[in-house]
C-alpha cells in the first residue's frame, strides 16, 4: 500500500464544466481535468506526448483536449485522435494512459495507482444530500503537510490559543477522552465537554445542554469532527489532499442540521467556519516555516497521544504496509483546556 493507491479529491464535481480544463496538482503529479464527450470526467498527465507542453494550457472542444502547442488531440480515454501536422492521415496510434476517477458526493477523485487496491474506495461524506441535512462546502490552500493539516483539525488545546473566544475559552477544565485505534482509524470520544464553545454559544447551545463531541481519522487524510447538542448535529470533515510536502489543499464540508434554521445559518455558519480556518491557515504556515528550517521534531503531552496514533497509520502507509493490519490499540487521556 502507498499513498497512490487512495482517492484523492481533484475538483468539486460543479467546477468541472463541459469545455473547462483544469490544472491540478496532487503528490506532486500534475494533472490535467476535463470533461469527456458523454461528460465523464476525465484526469490524465498534465504532459503531451508530443513535445511535453502542458495540456491543461490548452482548450476543451466538444469533449477533446486539445493541446496548446500543435494541437494533439485526446479524447476521454486518453487516445490521440488528431494531430494536425499529420492532415487527414492519422495512422499513428498515441495514447496517455488515463488515471482512475470516480465522481462521489459532489466531488471527482483521483487514484494515482491502480494497481492492488481495487477495495479502496473515496470517503463517503456524511449526510451529503441526505433530506434535513445542509452541507456547505470551504477549499482552502494551506502551507503545509498533509501530516501536520490532520494534526490540527482534531487538536482541542490549540482551539483555546489560536481560535480563543471565537471557538473556545481557556478555562483550565479538564477534558477526558477514550482514544481508539482499529481498521485504519482513530476515534476520539470526549466524555465531559460542557458548555466552552466561546461566543457562538448562544446560538449552538443556548440552553446549556450536554455536548456529545467525537473526533476521528480515517487513514490517510480524512478528518471528521462531530457535536451533537440536543437535535442539532455539526460535522466538520475534511479531506486533506497532499499537493506536495509543502502544500495541502483541504476540502472541508461544514455539514449540520439545525431543523427549521438550516438555510438561514448558511452564511453565519459558512463565515464562522472560514473564520476558524483562516486562523488555522496562518499557524501551520509559521509551523511550516519553522519546520523547513530546523527539521520536524515533536514532543507530546497526553493529547498528543491522538496525533502519535494518526502518524502510526500515516507511517505504515509511508512504510508500504497496509495501516489495517496495525494491532489495535485503546487508551484513556485527560488534559487540560
Ligand atoms: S507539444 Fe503538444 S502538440 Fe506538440
Ligand atoms: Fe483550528
Amino acid at each position: 500500500m502507498s499513498f497512490q493507491h487512495y482517492w484523492y479529491i481533484v475538483a468539486e464535481s460543479r467546477e468541472l464544466g463541459r469545455d473547462q480544463v483544469l490544472a491540478r496538482q496532487v503528490l506532486d503529479e500534475r494533472l490535467v481535468c476535463f470533461r469527456a464527450a458523454d461528460g465523464r470526467a476525465t484526469v490524465l498527465r498534465d504532459r503531451c506526448l508530443h513535445r511535453n507542453a502542458p495540456l491543461s494550457a490548452g482548450q476543451v472542444r466538444q469533449g477533446l483536449l486539445v493541446c496548446p502547442y500543435h494541437g494533439w488531440t485526446y479524447d476521454g480515454e486518453g487516445r490521440v485522435v488528431a494531430i494536425p501536422a499529420l492532415g487527414p492521415e492519422l495512422r499513428q496510434r498515441h495514447c496517455l494512459p488515463p488515471y482512475a476517477v470516480i465522481e462521489q458526493d459532489g466531488f471527482v477523485y483521483v487514484q494515482l495507482d491502480r494497481t492492488a487496491a481495487a477495495q479502496i474506495r473515496p470517503f463517503a461524506m456524511p449526510h451529503y444530500g441526505e433530506p434535513g441535512w445542509f452541507t456547505l462546502r470551504l477549499q482552502n490552500r494551506f502551507r503545509n503537510n498533509v501530516a501536520n493539516c490532520v494534526e490540527n483539525f482534531i487538536d482541542i488545546p490549540h482551539t483555546a490559543f489560536v481560535h480563543r473566544r471565537i471557538f473556545r475559552s481557556s478555562t483550565g477544565e479538564k477534558l477526558s477522552a477514550r482514544v481508539v485505534l482499529r481498521n485504519a482509524q482513530v476515534h476520539i470520544e470526549y466524555a465531559n465537554e460542557r458548555r466552552n464553545l466561546g461566543s457562538y454559544r448562544w446560538f449552538l447551545n443556548p440552553r446549556g445542554l450536554a455536548v456529545s463531541h467525537t473526533d476521528s481519522f480515517h487513514a490517510p487524510n480524512v478528518t471528521s469532527v462531530e457535536y451533537r447538542i440536543g437535535r442539532k448535529v455539526f460535522l466538520i470533515t475534511s479531506q486533506a489532499v497532499p499537493v506536495s510536502e509543502q502544500e495541502t489543499l483541504v476540502y472541508t464540508d461544514l455539514t449540520y442540521r439545525f431543523g427549521l434554521f438550516n438555510r438561514l445559518a448558511a452564511p453565519f455558519v459558512r463565515r464562522y467556519g472560514q473564520r476558524i480556518i483562516d486562523q488555522d491557515l496562518q499557524i501551520l504556515a509559521l509551523q511550516m516555516d519553522s519546520i523547513q528550517r530546523y527539521g520536524r521534531e515533536f514532543r507530546d503531552t497526553p493529547a498528543d497521544h491522538i496525533h502519535r496514533l494518526v502518524d502510526s497509520l500515516r507511517e505504515a502507509i509511508g512504510r508500504g504496509e497496509n495501516p489495517h493490519d496495525l494491532p489495535e490499540a485503546c487508551l484513556d487521556i485527560e488534559f487540560y483546556v
